[in-house]
Order: C-alpha cells, then sequence, then structure tokens
C-alpha cells in the first residue's frame, strides 16, 4: 500500500538532486532507463503544482490579513513589504507579530534564538522562518529532537562518532552539527537535554568545535542555534535542572509564542486555511461548518493548540459529508449530547421560506440555551427549573420538544468524574 505524504519544498528539492546525481552518473540510458527517469520528473512536476499552488492560497490569505486597514493588518503588510518570509505563519495578533518584528531583526544575525511556548503553538514554524530570513537559506535546517534520543546516543546524534565508537558504529559518521554546519540547527525540546549533554553542548557553542564521539580530530563547526522548549526554561535554570551558562548562551533573543487561547482572532483564518489544506490532502470538497460548530471552535480553550485546531479541522474533513457539526469533534472533546444528535437545518438551505428560517434559528438557539444551562445543573432538571425561574413540567415538555435528556448530562458529568 502507498501513503501519499504532501510534498515539502526540502523534499522536492532531495528528490530533485537525486535525479540529477543518478542521470550524472549513468553512463548510457537505455529505454527503461529514460522511462524511470521521466516517471520521476512527472511525480517531481506534480509535488511542484501542488506547492505552487499552495503558496499561492497562502500568499492570498496574507494579503487578505495584511490589506485589512487595522494598525496589526499594517504591521504585517510592512514586514512583507520588507520582504519577510512567513512561511505559512498566519494572524495578525499583536503578540505574534511582535513575535515575528523581533525575528526580522535577529534573523540576519548568528545570535542564538530561544523560542518559547506551549505545546503545538508553532515554536518549529518559528524556527523555520528564522532560518528561511537568514542569509543561511540556502543551506541546510536541522532539526533535532533532544526529548526523543535515549541520553547514550545523543551525543553520536549531534557530534557524530568514528568508525568502532561502540558496538555496532560499523561507520564514521557525521552528526547533525556536522549536517547543519554553515545552514541552522534546531534544538528542539531543549529543556529534555541531560546534564551531561548540557556540558558537552556548551562547550561546542562556546569553542566552534566538536569531536566525534571515539575520536581526537578537532572538527570546526558554525551552524547558527535555535533551541525550543515547552518548558518554562527560566525556572528550570533557578531550581538547578538547567545549566545557568547554557541557558544564557541559548536565549540571547528569546522570544515566547502566546497560546492560541489568547490570540482567538487568529481562529477564523486558520480554520479557513486548514479546511482548505485538509480537503486538498484528503481530495475532497472543502468542508462546511454549522454555525454551532464554528461557535464551538471558536470558543474552546485548545490545550494542543495549534496543532489540536489543525487535527480537528482534518477529523472533521475526513468524517463529515457537506457540513460538519458537533457530533464529528472527538468525543472527549464534543459538548455534551451532540454526539445523539443529527446536524441540524441550516439558513444556507434555499427550499425554506423566511418564517420557517426563523423559526429553525429560534429552535437552535433555544437548544444551545437549555443545552449550556443541563451542562452546568449537571442535568438536574429540578435545579434548572429554579434557575430558570420556570415551570418543571413546562421545563420538562421544552427539552421534550428539543429532543433533549436529563440524564445524557447526567452520565456524561459521572463518565468525566470516572476518568478524572
Ligand atoms: N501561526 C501559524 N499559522 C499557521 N499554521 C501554524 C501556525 N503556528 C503553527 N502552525 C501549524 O501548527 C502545527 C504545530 O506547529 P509546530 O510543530 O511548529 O508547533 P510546536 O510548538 O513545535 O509544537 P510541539 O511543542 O508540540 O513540538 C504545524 O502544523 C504548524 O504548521
Ligand atoms: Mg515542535
Amino acid at each position: 500500500m502507498k501513503f501519499y505524504t504532501s510534498p515539502s519544498f526540502s523534499r522536492t528539492l532531495e528528490r530533485l538532486e537525486i535525479v540529477r546525481s543518478s542521470l550524472r552518473w549513468t553512463p548510457q540510458l537505455n529505454r527503461a532507463g529514460i522511462q524511470k527517469i521521466l516517471r520521476q520528473t512527472n511525480e517531481l512536476r506534480q509535488d511542484i503544482l501542488l506547492l505552487s499552488g499552495e503558496e499561492r492560497y497562502k500568499q492570498k490569505l496574507c494579503e487578505r490579513i495584511s490589506q485589512q486597514n487595522t494598525p496589526t493588518g499594517q504591521r504585517r503588510q510592512a514586514l512583507s513589504d520588507r520582504s519577510f518570509v512567513f512561511e505559512g505563519v498566519f494572524g495578525d495578533n499583536p503578540k505574534l507579530l511582535e513575535v515575528l518584528e523581533t525575528l526580522e531583526k535577529a534573523a540576519g544575525t548568528d545570535l542564538p534564538v530561544l523560542v518559547e511556548g506551549e505545546s503545538g503553538t508553532g515554536k518549529e514554524l518559528l524556527a523555520k522562518v528564522i532560518h528561511a530570513n537568514s542569509n543561511r537559506s540556502e543551506k541546510p535546517f536541522i532539526s533535532v529532537n533532544c526529548g526523543a534520543i535515549i541520553s547514550t546516543l545523543l551525543e553520536s546524534e549531534l557530534f557524530g562518532h568514528a568508525k568502532g565508537a561502540f558496538t555496532g558504529a560499523d561507520k564514521a559518521r557525521k552528526g547533525k552539527f556536522e549536517a547543519a554546519d554553515s545552514g541552522t540547527i534546531f534544538l528542539d525540546e531543549i529543556g529534555e537535554l541531560p546534564p551531561e549533554s548540557q556540558v558537552k553542548l556548551l562547550r561546542v557553542l562556546q569553542s566552534g568545535e566538536i569531536q566525534r564521539v571515539g575520536s581526537d580530530e578537532v572538527i570546526c563547526v558554525g551552524p547558527r542555534v535555535v533551541a525550543a522548549t515547552n518548558r518554562n526554561l527560566y525556572e528550570m535554570m533557578l531550581e538547578g535542572r538547567f545549566r545557568e551558562d547554557l541557558y544564557y548562551r541559548l536565549s540571547v533573543i528569546s522570544v515566547t509564542l502566546p497560546p492560541l487561547r489568547e490570540r482567538r482572532d487568529e481562529i477564523p483564518l486558520l480554520i479557513d486555511y486548514f479546511c482548505a489544506e485538509a480537503s486538498k490532502e484528503l481530495n475532497r470538497s472543502k468542508v462546511n461548518l454549522s454555525p454551532r460548530l464554528r461557535h464551538f471552535l471558536m470558543s474552546y480553550a485548545y490545550r494542543g493548540n495549534i496543532r489540536e485546531l489543525r487535527n480537528i479541522i482534518y477529523r472533521i474533513s475526513c468524517l463529515s459529508d457537506d457540513v460538519a457539526d458537533l457530533k464529528h469533534l472527538p468525543e472527549t472533546i464534543r459538548p455534551t449530547s451532540a454526539s445523539t444528535e443529527e446536524t441540524k437545518t441550516t439558513v444556507s438551505e434555499t427550499s425554506l421560506t423566511l418564517d420557517e428560517v426563523r423559526k429553525a434559528a429560534s429552535d437552535a438557539a433555544e437548544k444551545a440555551f437549555l443545552e449550556e444551562r443541563l451542562i452546568e445543573t449537571k442535568g438536574n432538571v429540578t435545579a434548572l427549573s429554579k434557575r430558570l425561574n420556570m415551570n418543571r413540567s413546562y421545563l420538562q415538555t421544552l427539552l421534550k420538544k428539543q429532543g433533549m435528556r436529563a440524564k445524557d448530562f447526567k452520565i456524561r458529568t459521572h463518565e468525566k468524574k470516572k476518568r478524572a
């Protein structure tokens, strides 16, 4: 089974290089060889078409933000006028713009940058922005996840090893620092770096020299270092869990990405972009969101930030037909009782009269109101009737009309407690 992976510029360039070098080293091409090269170039052509479509879409969205005649729109436009490369970073939230403006100034230097922010806020994307705006943009961008590599292998991963340095080292190997030499090395999850590796990293940053594991040879390296963490590195340093000297070396320029819940103004734009991206990836038409799903997505807390929003949009794009609704959300975040409901009539249905549309809207508002209040009173109808100053049997009639069962709200609350 062949899995489709979306193209990226770096992968496409790499594949182009493979075709070029195989042509360079092939003395003669027979028919099968020519066909193979044609197939490879066709695939490359396809990827380039997809990438340029994606670029145009991103550009259009960015232009839309910049053209808004707001102070933040103007700041974004100013960045764009100064040829700042956004690398697909959307939004014109003031906090985000401040980060981008800082990076614009820092990008052209070789100063180390520390990017902090909760998980999924776009730290890696920002590291790519720094690289793309630097004069190293044509050189490699090498990413190392310091938390994902076991500590005994981390050193050889970062600095390489000599042949025979340890069991299994049957060949000499370059490390990430050497591979990134005149480009950028991105040290992700730097807060996970064990103390012994912190000392070695500090030494390399101070001297600009590395030694492969098991070798005495000193090799000069000069990648630009960008580090990221979702921990509070400053606090870790104060508590003695992260070396002070390394902290100050890495954080000459430091920026913090705000969580998505503090930049809700960007949610509609991100929804629009991810819906378009998902439609392309999943090869389906762009999904429409029901008004109440849109309302939910606008007010949800997003612990996983932009990545969580992106995953939700991919999920609903995959599971829904034309209109996605609350029932397509993952169960863990779905508002109570939405799972059993069918998607409600929306005003976009053209066959309805104005009165019918009014009634549908009023029904939907009534239902949303009752749902919210039932969640608050944990499904207790008596408590709710008192709170609303409403006759209990009238409230029961309303719930019945809306097809809602108070006990559904009790069970959910009970389940949540059990899970907690
Ligand atoms: N401002 C933004 N505009 C558009 N897409 C964004 C933005 N910020 C992040 N994303 C997207 O959100 C996803 C998560 O971003 P990224 O991997 O950079 O986050 P992260 O902070 O490194 O997360 P983690 O801490 O979990 O590693 C990616 O798909 C990225 O392209
Ligand atoms: Mg990351």
